[in-house]
């Protein structure tokens, strides 16, 4: 089955060239894109949809979210919007309620917030364990994230739970309950935070999980300079997130991780720095510094961080429209990040099969068809019109989602 998307009033690729097509057509064929060009050169298909002269992006790769909870957390936030700061204890608060959540219900919550994802315009993402803090539900929520996103990172160091020494939890995380998230999990996080994991703690989390195999990222430097940058860098995790407070050495080291970076090959790639801009406002934190890493040479992801506590939104327009209107990044490089960067941060951003996944994040002939119809003329209506929800059609993996 084939299908022409035409009449696309501005086609951003997203790819290798960054290339923005006018007046452009598309063909999906299966789960993948098999033609792009001129309008007036596009080949026939078993379909045709009319775009109407509206914008068509990569759906946005949302590579940060912790989707795996019950519970409302609407006081700390207040609480906040009242003076008080954010603290990583507000965890304990889904902690509980998460694990007195059944597993159908987890399931039936997580399944809603990845359909909220999807209507506006998500087509890949990734999400954390993190709010079970013991073997049977970090396993049970590992198990269940497996079957609702596209990636999924074992957070099992996101807090150590009340009344648990911090050593012996760490020692926990690095041997049975890791063993017992592994069949279901990809990646491994660290919180590595004053007020969660010290460095040292963070260090051995992070070298069980690389020797089990796991791909690594970080939740680094989101309430103050910290080791977490470093540690990101110097264990070549895909990614360290937050990245609110960085000092010269940090930017410097994020920097020269991509130096040797081919993007074609996807050889020597760095660590890419994810930012939250929707989890900064919520959290009255100040905006990571986008403009300055990407003015150093680092690759930058922007994702949602879709959690009950600093940042309730699976928006990734919103985090965009921040991105151009308060971190002075371009609407392209906003878009950059919110796509194709957040897939160089799951490793999925080049290749036409990786472990039996087509690329994501871009738009070129055998990538994954995950596409993103605006009802604009243009990407730069996310920051002209803010607040409007412009989804007008997304497609995922081929199919129709909205
Ligand atoms: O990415 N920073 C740590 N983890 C989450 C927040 C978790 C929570 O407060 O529930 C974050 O912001």
């Amino acid at each position: 089955m084939s299908t022409l998307i035409t009449n696309i009033a501005e086609l951003m690729t997203q790819d290798a060239e960054h290339r923005v097509l006018k007046n452009a057509a598309l063909v999906v064929e299966g789960e993948r894109i098999s033609w792009l060009g001129p309008a007036a050169d596009a080949p026939a298909a078993d379909e045709a949809v009319d775009a109407g002269g509206r914008a068509l992006l990569p759906g946005w790769v949302d590579s940060h979210t912790h989707l795996i909870f019950a519970g409302d957390r609407t006081a700390e936030l207040e609480a906040r919007m009242a003076g008080e700061s954010y603290s990583a204890g507000g965890i304990a608060v889904t902690t509980g309620a998460t694990r007195s959540t059944s597993d159908f219900d987890l399931t039936r919550l997580a399944m809603g917030r990845v359909a909220e994802a999807v209507s506006q315009g998500t087509t890949y993402l990734e999400t954390k364990t993190g709010y079970g803090l013991d073997v049977d539900n970090e396993a049970r929520s590992a198990r269940i994230a497996s079957t609702v996103v596209d990636e999924v990172t074992y957070l099992g160091a996101h807090l150590v739970p009340d009344g648990m020494d911090a050593e012996e939890y760490t020692d926990l995380v690095c041997g049975p309950m890791l063993a017992a998230v592994r069949p279901f999990v990809r990646w491994a996080d660290v919180f590595c935070e004053r007020g969660a994991f010290t460095e040292d703690q963070s260090r051995r989390v992070l070298q069980a999980c690389r020797d089990a195999g796991l791909g690594l990222r970080v939740h680094g430097n989101q309430l103050g300079e910290g080791p977490g940058v470093r540690l990101a860098v110097e264990f070549g995790a895909a990614s360290v997130d937050h990245v609110n407070y960085l000092s010269a050495a940090d930017v410097d080291a994020l920097a020269a991780s991509w130096s040797g970076w081919d993007g074609g090959t996807g050889a020597g790639r760095g660590t890419v720095a994810t930012c939250l801009p929707a989890c900064d406002l919520s959290t009255r934190q100040p905006l990571a510094p986008g403009r300055e890493l990407l003015d150093a040479g680092v690759q930058l992801a922007l994702a949602s961080n879709c959690n009950p506590g600093t940042s309730y939104t699976s928006s990734m327009a919103f985090c965009v429209t921040t991105a151009v209107l308060q971190m002075r990044l371009s609407v392209h490089e906003a878009v950059r990040a919110a796509t194709y960067g957040g897939a160089l941060a799951l490793g999925r951003e080049s290749g036409n099969d990786v472990d039996g996944e087509r690329a994501v994040g871009s738009i070129a002939v055998g990538h994954r068809a995950d596409l993103h119809l605006l009802n604009a003329p243009s990407a730069t209506h996310l920051a002209y019109r803010p607040g409007i929800p412009l989804t007008h059609a997304v497609w995922r993996a081929g199919v129709r989602a909205r």
